[in-house]
């Protein structure tokens, strides 16, 4: 079989964000409560004119800019999201036309919490696998703005962005691994978002609670499949965990470390070592729920790419409800100088800082976002929202 993976990936993030030390004083709240306890020092704030729509643009056509892909090779585009913009029409529809890709092209959008992107990601290595693709390129995107209501537990824990992702044969950062995976199932009401609501419900402590129990056993199905494929069990050398937060990475690390026989203190000694990098980019953007993951990724490749060549790295996908994936790839050779050219992080450092006031003006006007009528914006050349015509959703071209 062809080596099939992740062959490149884009980031895209809004404006503005706020730094969460200046949230937590607006909030009567310890900075180090925010900043220490949940791991998370700036979360992205969206605009209205900054949907999951227009990030998953921006993150594609950046893809298709750094990564040199040729937008007629797609024969597949996915929208993981939980944020969609229509009950009907998936945001690959709307991707479909903005990004100009081919009309012999499948497009669909995929939901469960925050795993919607992994379950396209497996699909569309299925599809490369199974050579129904016939050489052509998957698309996966992972695109949403995390809301909960303001003042609550959970406001520390938004942000807002989108991971593109390319998926073919002989990828440039990182093979994955076919039939080598372990899933983890079970009906809980830990966060949902009910139709009528912008924002999440959430009952935190239970979903943190419900988070490492679907690890628990989607690492002990992975681990059965990988040993029988082979692997030797102490072939990760990092490890990715869907972030919500950078402190549930570290509680995640520290449980299946836990699972491996480890104490606290190895797992917090390994926890620097496999898994610190990959929270640098998600600390300074917040919990994107879908492309969480995969900004860990990235961050994980930003940093370390060239010192991971040929290793092995491990990847926990969790979404609410409950569903979650392990599974793992290996850092392609080379990767380290096609990863330097990509400039991931480089989105990040061109945003702006909102004050608290702002933040919450922003946050205002969500909520008649989906029937605002149409208006110019000046976006510097990015896709965005413009607002409703004719019942219909309007972007920049
Ligand atoms: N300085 C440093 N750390 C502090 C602190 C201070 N002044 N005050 C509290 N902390 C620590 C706590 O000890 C805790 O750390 P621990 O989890 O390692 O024990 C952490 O900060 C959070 O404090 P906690 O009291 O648990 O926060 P909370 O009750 O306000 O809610 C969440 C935390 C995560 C449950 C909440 O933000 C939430 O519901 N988020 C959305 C749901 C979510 O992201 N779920 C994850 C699974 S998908």
């Amino acid at each position: 079989m062809p080596t099939i993976g992740i062959d490149a990936i884009a980031l895209a993030v809004p404006e503005g964000y706020v730094e969460l030390a200046e949230l937590a004083e607006a909030r009567g709240v310890p900075p180090s409560k925010y900043v220490e306890g949940l791991g998370v020092s700036q979360m992205a704030v969206a605009q209205a004119h900054e949907d999951a729509v227009a990030l998953a643009a921006n993150a594609a056509r950046r893809l298709f800019l750094q990564a040199r892909i040729d937008p007629s090779n797609v024969g597949m585009v996915i929208a993981g999201s939980e944020t969609a913009v229509d009950h009907s029409k998936p945001i690959a529809a709307y991707l479909h036309g903005i990004l100009g890709l081919p009309s012999r092209c499948r497009s669909y959008e995929t939901k469960h919490a925050c795993f919607g992107g992994t379950a396209g990601l497996m699909t569309a290595l299925d599809w490369i696998a199974s050579g129904s693709a016939r050489g052509r390129v998957a698309l996966m995107m992972c695109t949403d703005v995390a809301r909960y209501a303001l003042k609550s537990a959970g406001e520390p824990t938004q942000g807002a962005g989108a991971v593109a992702m390319i998926v073919s044969e002989n990828p440039r950062m990182l093979a994955l691994e076919p039939g080598i995976s372990g899933s983890y199932s079970r009906d809980v009401h830990d966060f949902w978002r009910p139709l009528y609501s912008k924002e999440a419900m959430v009952d935190g402590h239970y979903s943190v609670q419900c988070y490492l129990d679907a690890l628990a056993g989607a690492y002990s199905a992975w681990s059965e499949a990988s040993r029988e494929a082979g692997y030797h069990r102490d072939s990760i050398v990092r490890r990715c965990y869907h972030v919500p937060y950078g402190k549930m990475a570290k509680k995640a690390h520290r449980h299946l470390m836990s699972i491996e026989g480890k104490t606290e203190e190895q797992a917090d000694a390994s926890y620097k070592e496999q898994v610190a990098t990959s929270l640098k980019l998600p600390s300074q953007v917040g919990n994107i729920y879908t492309g969480s993951l995969y900004m860990a990724l990235a961050s994980l490749l930003e940093y370390e790419a060239a010192d991971l060549e040929g290793k092995r790295i491990g990847l926990f996908s969790y979404g609410s409800g409950c569903t979650a994936e392990y599974f793992a790839g290996r850092v392609m050779p080379g990767a380290g100088l096609f990863v330097k050219q990509q400039k991931l992080a480089e989105p990040l450092a061109e945003r702006r800082k909102y004050t608290i006031p702002e933040y919450e003006a922003i946050r205002g006007a969500d909520y008649d976002v989906d029937r605002r009528p149409v208006e110019q914006l000046q976006v510097n050349g990015a896709v965005a929202f413009l607002g409703v015509e004719n019942e219909r959703r309007v972007y920049t071209a």
